[in-house]
């Protein structure tokens, strides 16, 4: 076992976008890089963590030491999601998953036809809410990205997916949230709440990790 505040702990991280096709030749998708994610599973090797790494489609170099689960779309992550999290004590949801996938798949490339369009999508599952409702649960910390009314709705989705701590951070703003190197959290837990400022993702990550550590010792007190 290696040593540090996570030494033994099993953390499933999910990172990225995920990729949801319309046909061979098109998806729609989001701007999440892994960047964050992929932070937080090189902080929680750090601490002594196993670390299963599940990514969508990014550009980064997986963490030495992580167990890669590389998918594309929302179901495969929550497929994969739901085996890892079996025997997990921590799951970080830092994936930017799709809400909604086209309703077809089209077999061959959509051809080009009237002047406007229309996709029907369906709502994919939500996979963090999944794995809050399961029986022998992990310790379920989620992102929330927001453009505006960051508090009220980070408050909001801590409660209604059932989580443990929810970290909350701009998107669209001209520093931190997507692609960007840095960021900033505001981190809600039932009953409380802290700020870790404006810094690169790489300390940032260890400092939430020190959260969560704090949050897994009260769930299970030795
Ligand atoms: O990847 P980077 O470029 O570094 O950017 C980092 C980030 C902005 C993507 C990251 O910090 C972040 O905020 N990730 C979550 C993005 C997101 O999808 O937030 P949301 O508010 O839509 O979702 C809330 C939570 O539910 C998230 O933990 C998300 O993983 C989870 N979720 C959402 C939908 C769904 N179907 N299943 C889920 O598990």
């Amino acid at each position: 076992e290696k040593p540090g505040f996570l030494s033994g702990i099993n953390v499933v991280i999910s990172a990225g976008p995920t990729r949801e096709p319309l046909d061979p030749v098109r998806y729609i998708t989001n701007r999440s890089s892994g960047k964050m994610g992929y932070a937080l599973a090189s902080a929680a090797l750090s601490a002594g963590a196993n670390v299963t790494l599940v990514s969508g489609p990014v550009n980064l170099a997986v963490p030495a030491g992580a167990k890669l689960i590389a998918v594309e779309t929302a179901l495969q992550m929550y497929d994969a999601v739901m085996m890892h999290t079996q025997v997990a004590d921590i799951y970080i949801g830092a994936a930017a998953v799709a809400d909604y996938r086209p309703q077809q798949l089209a077999d061959g490339k959509i051809k080009k036809a009237g002047d406007t369009s229309t996709i029907a999508l369906v709502k994919n599952p939500d996979i963090i809410a999944a794995v809050a409702g399961l029986q022998a649960k992990p310790l379920v910390v989620g992102f929330a990205a927001e453009t505006d009314d960051l508090e009220n709705y980070a408050k909001h989705k801590l409660q209604s997916k059932n989580l443990d701590l929810i970290a909350a951070n701009w998107v669209g703003q001209a520093e931190g949230g997507f692609e960007s190197d840095r960021n900033a959290l505001q981190v809600f837990w039932p009953g409380g709440q802290q700020i870790l400022p404006m810094t690169d993702k790489h300390t940032l990550a260890a400092q939430l990790l020190k959260l969560i550590a704090e949050k897994l010792h009260e769930k299970n007190p030795v």
